[in-house]
């Protein structure tokens, strides 16, 4: 095999992985992490959604979510709600999960919304 198409199936091997989300491993970190605010089905409505001043909001409205970018988004659950202009009460995960995670997690809220 000539040396070139070697490099071309090697980047298009490592560039697979990479897009495939893992939903499954996404909704288990989802409701260890997540749930507690946003509720098991991301409806906002998790046991410590109560105390909080800004309730999280409802994934399962596509209006809603598809009129947010994945990179804000992304720049939520990485940096924390604040670097978005939302509530601070949404952490920032960005010492505990690595960005593949994220996306993973992204995927996984984008799933949720059916209606
Ligand atoms: C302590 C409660 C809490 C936890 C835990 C939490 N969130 Fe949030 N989240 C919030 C609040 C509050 C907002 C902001 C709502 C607003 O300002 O409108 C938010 C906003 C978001 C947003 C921005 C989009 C939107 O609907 O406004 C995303 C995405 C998000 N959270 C994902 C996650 C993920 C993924 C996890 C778990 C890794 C998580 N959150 C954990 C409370 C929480």
């Amino acid at each position: 095999m000539r040396p070139i198409r070697l490099a071309i199936l090697l980047a298009v091997a490592a560039v697979i992985p990479a897009a495939a989300a893992d939903l499954g491993a996404a909704r288990k970190e989802f409701v260890r992490f997540c749930s507690k605010c946003h509720g098991t089905e991301g409806k906002g409505d998790g046991p410590q959604a109560d105390t909080l001043t800004i309730k999280p909001r409802d994934f399962t409205d596509c209006a809603r979510m598809k009129a947010m970018s994945d990179d804000t988004l992304f720049t939520a659950i990485k940096e924390g709600g604040e670097a978005v202009h939302l509530s601070k009460d949404m952490p920032a995960w960005k010492d505990g999960m690595d960005d593949d995670e994220i996306h993973d997690l992204i995927a996984y809220v984008r799933s949720l919304c059916t209606k």
